[in-house]
């Protein structure tokens, strides 16, 4: 997969799934904007990563939930590189509890972040891809959007909730060369579900028919695929990448 001379904004890349999505698609070749929100030292680090590919890199701080911010992240982008040609939709929080004690704020927050972000990311960028007539936009749900998870109702309406949208803005924007798919992730080694208790962990990998879970990478060399000119003809899908966890147990 050849992605020189595209740019790409990764929201929420300065570390987990999103960073490794942005070191992936610098490997083939594409310069990168990495996004992230609070404590952008590790961001940095990723910056200086993608250097020493031999790319171009900037980080630029926004909190997705925040239209004005989006603007900035997308205009600061198009100021450097002239374009937008990839935008990977990552950012993400859990702010888990059953439904019975979920609190109108942890539902709001979660929402915002996870699901209206995305709205706002995409409808900045289509702008630039629907000028150029081409564009990837590569969204990051989960399967718990696929399959529902007990203390999980507002992290899982969300992840369901970009499959729709994944859906009405691949059929909005076909006709103009641009692309736009979901990934559903299982369960991926990153800091959000190092905050799982171990046994927690151990119980998830017993489920996984593979045996294992899956690393940032596994997500990230899919993205990278969904990203390049040879899937032109893959819109409005949704990947799953879990082991083989969402198939059951009979
Ligand atoms: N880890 C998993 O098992 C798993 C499974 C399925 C889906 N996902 C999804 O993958 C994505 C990445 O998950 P991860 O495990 O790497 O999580 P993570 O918590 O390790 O990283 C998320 C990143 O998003 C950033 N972020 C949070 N809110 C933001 C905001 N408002 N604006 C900009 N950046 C923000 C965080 O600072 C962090 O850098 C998320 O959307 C998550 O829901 C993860």
């Amino acid at each position: 997969m050849d992605l020189s001379d595209r740019v790409a904004i990764v929201t929420g890349s300065g570390r987990g799934i999103g960073r490794a999505i942005a070191l992936r698609l610098a490997e083939a070749g594409a310069n990168v904007v990495v996004n992230d929100v609070g404590d952008m030292a590790p961001a940095g680090e990723v910056v200086e990563e993608i250097r020493r590919l031999g790319q171009d890199s900037l980080v630029v701080p926004a909190d997705v939930s925040q239209p004005d911010d989006v603007a900035s992240l997308v205009d600061t982008t198009v100021e450097k590189y002239g374009k937008v040609d990839i935008l990977v939709n990552n950012a993400g929080i859990t702010r888990d509890q059953l439904i019975m004690r979920m609190s109108d704020d942890d539902w709001d927050k979660v929402l915002e972040i996870n699901l209206k972000s995305v709205f706002l990311c995409s409808r900045a960028v289509l702008r630039h891809m629907m000028r150029q007539r081409w564009g990837r936009i590569v969204n990051i749900s989960s399967i718990v959007g696929l399959i529902g998870n007990p203390g999980q109702a507002n992290y899982s309406s969300s992840k369901a909730g970009i499959i729709g949208l994944t859906r009405t803005i691949a059929k909005e924007v076909a006709s103009r060369g641009i692309t736009a798919n979901a990934i559903a992730p299982g369960f991926i080694d990153t800091p959000m579900t190092q905050q799982l208790p171990e046994e927690r962990r151990q119980a998830i990998m017993e489920q996984v028919p593979l045996g294992f879970l899956g690393t940032p990478r596994d997500v990230a060399e899919a993205v990278a695929f969904l990203a390049s000119e040879e899937a032109r003809y893959i819109t409005g899908q949704v990947l799953t990448i879990d082991g083989g966890i969402s198939l059951g147990k009979l």
